[in-house]
C-alpha cells in the first residue's frame, strides 16, 4: 500500500471497476466469485459509486470483503463516489456513511464527487472535511470535471484552507476519448492531481477494435491488453476495467505489464489521432 503523501498516486496501475455489477439478484453469486477471485489473484484499487445499481456494486464489494477478511482491508484501496444530489455539507456525509455501511469497509481510501450538479462545491469540501476529520476517508477528488470546473473546484478548496488537496480527477479516458490529453492532463499533473482513467475499454467496444486486435495478435496478447497498455503508457494513469470474467480479470490486471513500443504508439495515434491544441497550454 502507498504511504500517503509518497510520489505514487495510488497503490495500482490496474484497478477494477463495478459499473453493472449487483444489478441482478441473480448474478450476485457470480459478481461475488469474480471479485473474489480479483482480489486472490492480486487486484488492489477497486473502484465504485453508490450511483451503481443504487448501492448493489457496493453490497457485491462488502460480499467480496467478507470472504477477503476484514483483517486484511487494510491491503485495499477502495473508492467510491457521491452523486451530485447528495453532495451538500450534509449529504456528502451521510452519503459516506451508507457506502461504507453497504461495504463493510470502515473507511473508504478515496471518496469522489461523480460529477458537478446543485450543490456548491464549498459544500461539497466541508462535507469532505468532515469525513477526512472523521477518519472515514482517507483522501478526496472528483470525477468528470472539464477544467473550467476543475478551477472552480480548487479555488473552493484554497478558500476552505483545507489541509488536504484533491487527490484525483477520475475521467472518460481512452484510445477513442483523447480529449483530456489537450488542456486537463497537464494541468492535472501541474497541479499534483492523479488521473484515473475510466471506461478504458471504451466500455467493451475497443477489444473488437481491428488495429487494436491486429497489435494485439503481433504480441500474442488481447486487444483489451493492448487499449490498457495505452493508456498506462502514461506513467501518472491508472486504469479501471471492469469485468466479471475471471479470465478477462485476470488478463487486464496482466497488462499492467505490457509496454507498447514507440512504433505501436503511433500506429495507435494514426488510428485515433491525439487532440490539437487550438492555444499554447502555458495559457491554461
Ligand atoms: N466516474 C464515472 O463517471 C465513471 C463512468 C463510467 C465508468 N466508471 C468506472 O470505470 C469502470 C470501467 O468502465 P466501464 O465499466 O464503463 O467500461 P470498460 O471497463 O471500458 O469496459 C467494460 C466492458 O468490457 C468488457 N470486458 C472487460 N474486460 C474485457 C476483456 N479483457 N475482454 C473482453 N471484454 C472485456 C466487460 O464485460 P464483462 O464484465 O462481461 O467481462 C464490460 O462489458 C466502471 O466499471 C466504473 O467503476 C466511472
Amino acid at each position: 500500500m502507498t504511504a500517503p503523501g509518497s510520489s505514487t498516486p495510488f497503490p495500482a496501475r490496474i484497478g477494477l471497476g463495478t459499473w453493472e455489477m449487483g444489478v441482478s439478484a441473480a448474478q450476485r453469486s457470480r459478481e461475488i466469485a469474480a471479485l473474489t477471485h480479483a482480489l486472490d489473484i492480486g487486484y488492489r484499487l477497486l473502484d465504485t459509486a453508490e450511483m451503481y445499481a443504487d448501492g448493489g456494486a457496493e453490497r457485491i464489494i462488502g460480499g467480496a470483503l467478507q470472504a477477503f477478511g476484514a483483517a486484511r482491508r487494510a491491503q485495499l484501496y477502495i473508492v467510491s463516489k457521491v452523486l451530485p444530489g447528495n453532495a451538500s455539507r450534509r449529504g456528502s456525509v451521510r452519503a459516506c456513511e451508507a457506502s461504507i455501511d453497504r461495504m463493510g469497509c470502515d473507511y473508504l481510501d478515496l471518496y469522489l464527487l461523480h460529477w458537478p450538479g446543485r450543490h456548491a462545491f464549498t459544500e461539497t469540501l466541508r462535507g469532505f472535511e468532515q469525513l477526512l476529520r472523521r477518519g472515514l476517508i482517507r483522501r478526496f477528488g472528483v470525477s468528470n470535471l472539464d477544467i473550467d470546473e476543475l478551477q472552480d473546484w480548487l479555488r473552493a478548496q484554497n478558500s476552505l484552507g483545507l489541509a488536504a488537496t484533491t487527490h484525483c480527477n477520475q475521467l472518460y479516458y481512452c484510445t477513442e476519448v483523447r480529449g483530456i490529453e489537450f488542456q486537463l492532463l497537464p494541468y492535472q499533473r501541474a497541479h499534483a492531481i492523479a488521473t484515473m482513467a475510466y471506461s478504458p475499454l471504451g466500455r467493451g467496444a475497443l477489444v473488437r477494435h481491428p488495429l487494436l486486435v491486429q497489435l494485439g495478435r503481433e504480441r500474442g496478447v488481447s486487444a483489451a491488453q493492448i487499449a490498457l497498455a495505452w493508456c498506462l503508457r502514461e506513467p501518472d494513469v491508472v486504469a479501471i476495467p471492469k469485468s466479471v470474467v475471471p479470465a478477462r480479470i485476470e488478463e487486464n490486471l496482466a497488462a499492467a505489464q505490457l509496454r507498447l513500443d514507440p512504433a505501436e504508439l503511433a500506429r495507435i495515434d494514426q488510428a485515433f489521432p491525439p487532440p490539437r491544441a487550438k492555444r499554447p497550454l502555458e495559457m491554461v
